[in-house]
């Protein structure tokens, strides 16, 4: 697996980390059990970096991931979000504890803000943030779905913490974000965590066969190995399959040559 610096902090993620949205939708406590497995074989590849948020299946799928790392808790890097109806700042600390109630830790590794909301100011939700790291709940601090303007908007309103990351959906197929906020994130060293990397399953069938096959890649990894081809973007693709899961853990073990990425970003 490769690793990644978070922001321009010391912290180090995995390239490939792991979605759970849908993850805590099971039918029979059997099906629970599976995507309990499926995350830990997860971190036996070597991905240590879980995403999820207090809104996935009304927590149920923090309960899962909480599940998952009993026991190797130090080993991993928990993300969560709190939702957009709960910026103002007493929600903000009421929404983390819950977090960390139903993942059964005590701090979470990265807090962001779910998606912006215009009518909350974001200096009440980044100082409820700050709060949150002061009091060791938290230990970084990012947001997802943010424009250049409301990151910036963020930053400065966080006197005594860095922000350290953007999540927004990146693709092949979604591809919004290389006009500005790519480059923005890439210029101020955030990390730019791309979400439905795989185009939610639509796997692209447009990556040349020589290519796939001069690699020994399936156009899953190709995906994958794409999307995070700058240094600052690590990727979070949601598998319940193992054999997903391998698949994307063993995406980025090779790279394209720079042509070759040149190459696919025109497909
Ligand atoms: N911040 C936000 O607003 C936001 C929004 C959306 C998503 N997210 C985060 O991003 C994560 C990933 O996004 P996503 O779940 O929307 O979509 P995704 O990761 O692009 O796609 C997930 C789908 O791809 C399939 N898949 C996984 N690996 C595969 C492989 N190697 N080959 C073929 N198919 C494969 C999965 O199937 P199986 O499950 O059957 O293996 C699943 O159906 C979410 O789980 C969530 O944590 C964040």
């Amino acid at each position: 697996m490769e690793y990644r610096r978070l922001g321009s902090t010391g912290e180090k993620i995995s390239t490939i980390g792991m979605g759970t949205w849908r993850i805590g939708s099971y039918a029979t406590p059997g099906e629970r059990t599976s995507q309990v497995n499926a995350l830990k074989r997860g971190v036996e590849l070597g991905i240590n970096h879980i995403d999820t948020a207090e809104m996935y299946h009304s927590g149920r799928s923090e309960e899962v991931v909480g599940e998952a790392v009993k026991g190797i808790r130090k080993d991993v890097f928990i993300a969560s979000k709190v939702a957009p109806g709960h910026l103002h700042h007493d929600d903000v600390i009421a929404a983390c504890k819950g977090s960390l109630k139903r993942l059964d830790t005590s701090y979470v590794d990265l807090y962001m803000v779910h998606w912006p909301d215009s009518k909350v100011p974001i200096k009440e939700t980044m100082s409820a943030m700050e709060k949150l790291v002061e009091d060791g709940l938290v230990r970084f601090i990012g947001v997802s779905n943010f424009s250049v303007a409301e990151t910036e908007a963020a930053r400065t309103a966080l006197p005594k913490s860095e922000l350290v990351s953007n999540q927004v959906e990146y693709s092949l197929e979604a591809r919004t974000v290389e006009a500005d906020v790519l480059p923005y994130c890439s210029k101020e060293k955030l990390t730019l965590i791309a979400y439905s990397p795989l185009a939610r399953g639509n796997i692209t069938n447009s990556i040349p066969e020589a290519l796939l096959h001069k690699y020994k890649m399936t156009a899953a990894q190709a995906m994958l190995n794409w999307v995070t081809r700058s240094e600052n973007v690590v990727a979070i693709p949601k598998a319940t399959k193992i054999v997903h899961l391998e698949e994307n853990a063993a995406a980025v073990s090779r790279r394209f040559t720079p042509d070759e990425y040149e190459q696919l970003s025109k497909i």
